[in-house]
This record gives structure tokens, sequence and C-alpha cells, in this order.
């Protein structure tokens, strides 16, 4: 056996435009044993045992949603891990991160073993899980770091599942926990005590039309619950993520964070960017989302920050519901969010044609951004030797009417129903296995592994640390111990 064929490859993918954050370039991939092997010029390509024609196509890393709730355990008739999966693989989403606000909630050991196995047995994509980090569960964080998640989800405000809001002395305390660890936290940043508040005496007067979900949440929730978490990341050196930023008025102390050298990320999804005010009446109830779809003069500066790299990430917040759950009249009683993980990538691409923004600048949002700050780089969210063979083949050409009936989600109702796009992903490769060829699903229920055990993240970065809860109840004790002794 000479030397060629030890090194035939499983799969070429020939004469596609391979996107990377920098550059375009007419390339060929080899994939060996699910990772990248070479990419360069045709004629410099191993043997393969097969070869893949994308003349004409796109060749993008995977889109990294780290925002989809796919609801398993607890709500089946709303997603489960094939379905929400299935139309993961159909967005050109290769990874997800999955949220904690299932039943029960991802907040110790067993649940989270219960929930990796779950998630093993019927994914056709790769994903993580987030811990739960709440001040019911302080004690279990260690479990939760020993069964391998992504990171943590901390719900400053309230939304669908109804997990409790830590105070402002128990968040201090969980971030002191979350710095320790190393791992990204990310926030659901409303500011709770505002909107429960003003949802109540709206309530009081009878006022429950879907404008009232907008006035209980008003910018200043954000604005306040961004600056908060700044503010005690910046004490406690906790790595943070900003979820779902929704208006213009969040960025600046965002922004004002990262130039003082907070370790804050920023995430945005395609419905604060191309949804309004506007669209509530088209589309009422079916529209409402926490944080909620604001009026029109947010849209330019978000796309501004996710442009200029303010907001770092582009993700769904995927989080269907059934069409019952959408439609109550009752503005209160309607669940919150629509899905999204398999519409983010056509959307953008459509502004890739319009020129709101280059393909590459579009990898760096969807797929290299997510993968650096969750310590997946450059395994994931690359195109490079030796990266998971994590591919999204687009036909950038490709015109497409989002119709909610077709859609792989469970959740048959969204806001996007009847929208135009151009750009669409035709094939989806997973660690060198297409889960989604010409538009098909394939037979790869179970493919997809958890990336807890290929994630590493930069080394703690703990400040403070002689005022922790922990070093401070830890001296006391051992103070105690000497005087007994
Ligand atoms: O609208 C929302 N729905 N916002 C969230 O943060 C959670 C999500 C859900 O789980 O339904
Ligand atoms: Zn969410």
């Amino acid at each position: 056996m000479n030397a060629m064929t030890a090194m035939t490859a499983d799969l070429v993918i020939r004469n596609g435009k391979v996107v990377s954050p920098d550059a375009v370039i007419e390339a060929s991939i080899a994939i060996k044993d699910g990772r990248i092997l070479a990419i360069g010029a045709d004629s410099a390509m191993p043997p393969a045992k097969e070869v893949f024609d994308a003349a004409g196509m796109h060749i993008l890393p995977g889109a990294i949603d780290d925002h989809v709730h796919f609801r398993d355990p607890g709500y089946p008739h709303k997603e489960d891990w094939e379905s929400g999966t299935a139309a993961a693989a159909f967005g050109g989403v290769t990874c997800v991160f999955d949220m904690p606000n299932t039943i029960p909630p991802t907040a110790d050991g067993d649940i989270l073993a219960a929930k990796h196995a779950i998630a093993a047995s019927k994914a056709h994509i790769d994903f993580g899980l987030y811990g739960l980090l709440g001040d019911e569960n302080l004690a279990t964080v260690p479990e939760l770091l020993d069964g391998g998640i992504i990171g943590f989800k901390l719900y400053m405000g309230n939304t669908f599942g109804k997990i409790a809001s830590p105070d402002t002395g128990a968040t201090l305390e969980l971030f002191e926990v979350a710095a320790a660890s190393g791992k990204r936290v990310s926030l659901h940043a409303e500011n709770n005590d505002i909107m429960e508040r003003r949802q109540k005496r709206l309530m009081a007067a009878g006022i429950h039309d879907q404008f009232a979900h907008l006035a209980a949440r008003p910018p200043v929730v954000a604005i306040e619950a961004v600056s908060r978490a700044a503010i005690l990341a910046e004490w406690t050196g906790a790595r943070i993520h900003v979820l779902h930023i929704s208006s213009a008025d969040e960025l600046r102390p965002l922004r004002e964070a990262k130039a003082r050298g907070v370790d804050i990320t920023g995430e945005t999804c395609p419905h604060y960017l191309m949804l309004s005010t506007d669209d509530y009446t088209r589309v009422p109830g079916v529209i409402a989302v926490n944080p909620p779809v604001r009026e029109s003069r947010n849209q330019e500066p978000i796309w501004r920050a996710l442009i200029d790299g303010a907001i770092d990430v582009i993700a769904t917040d995927h989080a269907p519901h059934a069409p019952e759950e959408k439609t109550r009249n009752d503005i209160w009683t309607v669940d919150c969010g629509f899905p999204g993980v398999e519409t983010q990538m056509p959307l953008m691409l459509t502004e890739v044609n319009a020129g709101r923004m280059s393909i590459s600048a579009y990898v760096r949002m969807s797929a290299y951004n997510p993968a650096r700050i969750w310590g997946l780089y450059p395994r994931k969210g690359a195109l490079l030797p030796g990266s998971d063979a994590d591919i999204a083949i687009v036909d950038l050409g490709r015109e497409h009417t989002i119709r909610d009936a077709d859609i792989q989600s469970r959740s048959k109702i969204s806001p996007w129903d009847g929208r135009k796009v151009k750009g669409l992903p035709i094939h989806t490769i997973v660690r060198g296995r297409f889960v989604m060829k010409d538009r098909k699903l394939m037979d790869t229920k179970g493919w997809g592994q958890s990336v807890h055990k290929i994630q590493q993240m930069p080394k703690p970065q703990v400040r403070n640390a002689e005022h922790t809860m922990q070093a401070i109840t830890a001296q006391r004790s051992a103070g105690r111990r000497e005087q007994i002794a």
C-alpha cells in the first residue's frame, strides 16, 4: 500500500466557494474520519471514496446556534430532540446549545445525565447543554460541571417555564461560582422586578392587548439588566453572554463594558433585525417573544452593532409552541417565542444578497464567533485541516418562500410564514456525514453528540477572590477550628 491509498479521503467536496471569516476561495475539501483532511486546489486532493460536486455552491462552516429550546424532556407537543435537530439540519445548523427550561429544569447532575441520554439518542446534529444557574441550585453547580455542560443559563428576568429569577445578592454569588469554573454564563437580561410590577398593574387595569406585553418590558429592563450584569461580571471575573439583544438602548452598556475589558459577549436574533412593532397586527400573539420585538428604530443600531462586532453572535432563541398556545386573545396567557433554528440562515443570506454584509461577515457571526467564545474553535466553527467537517452547502441564488406548514419543527406557527428569502442551505454535513441532502433529511437520528468533551475554555480569571462567599466562609470556619484547637 503506498502513502496515497493510506491517505484516501472518505469524501471530497469539489468546486465550491469556501467561505471563511476573511475570504471566499474556490477550493475543494477532503474529509476523513469526520474531520477536514485537506483544503485547497482540486488537483491537490487525495483520492476519495466519494466525490461530491458543489459547483456553484458556497461552502460555509455549519452555523452554531447557541440559543435553542428543544423542550425535551417536558413538552413533546412543542418539540423534541428529533424534530428540533431536523429543523436545525434544514437550516444549515450543525451544532446547537439547548436551554435548561425543560421539565424538570436542567439543574442537577441526574437531570443533566438524563437529558444527555435523550439528546444523544435522537439528535441529527451536535449539541451542548446549558446548566441552570439559579438560587435554588447553587449546591448542585459542581454536579453540573462534572456532568458536562457547555455553559450556564441565568434568568435575570422571567419567561416561559417560570424559572425564578435570582435577586442581586444571589446573582453575585452565582457569578462567583461561575467565575471559578471558567464557563460562560448566558443571560436572559431583563429586570424582573420592573416587568412583574408593570404586568401586575396592567393586568389590574384590565389591559391585555398585545402591546401591553411590550409596555410591561420597556428597553430600560434590558439596559438595567445588562449594566448590572456587567458590573457583577467585572467584579467577579465571570464570563457573560447577553442573549437576544432587542433594543438599541442596551448596546451602550454592552459597548462600555467591552471597552473596560469585561469578558462580555452579545447575541441577537433575526426577529430583532427584521421585524418590528409594525408587524404586530399582521401576526398578533404569534410575534410575542421575550424580550419583545420593538419599534423599528431599534433595527439599524442592532445591525450596526452586529456588523461592527459589538454583538458577536447571530442565534435564534428557537422557542417552539403549539398554534393554540400562540393565538389566545389575552396576551398574558400567550406562550412567548417561536421557531427559528431553520430560518436564521436563509433570512440572513437574504441580507447578504441584498448587500447588507459580506458572506464572510455572516460566517463570523454564525460560526466563527460562537465557536470562539464557547471554547470550540478551531475544532468547530472553521473549515481548516483538523476541524470537524461540519458544513452547510448553500445555494445563494435559490429563492424560497418560508411556509410554517413546511418547516421541520413541530411548532407550525411563526411570524415568518410567507416570507420570501434568497439563499438556502441545500445540504448539511455533520462530522463528515450528510444529515440533510438535497433538502431531504437523512437517516441520521442519534448521530449528534455532545460537544462538552471538546470544549476548552480559557483559564478562569477570578477577580476579588478574597471577597467571595466561599473564601469568607472557608476563612471563618478555619478560624473557628483554630480557636477550638
Ligand atoms: O420568548 C421566549 N421564549 N423567550 C425566552 O427567553 C424563552 C422562550 C421559551 O422558552 O419559550
Ligand atoms: Zn431563549
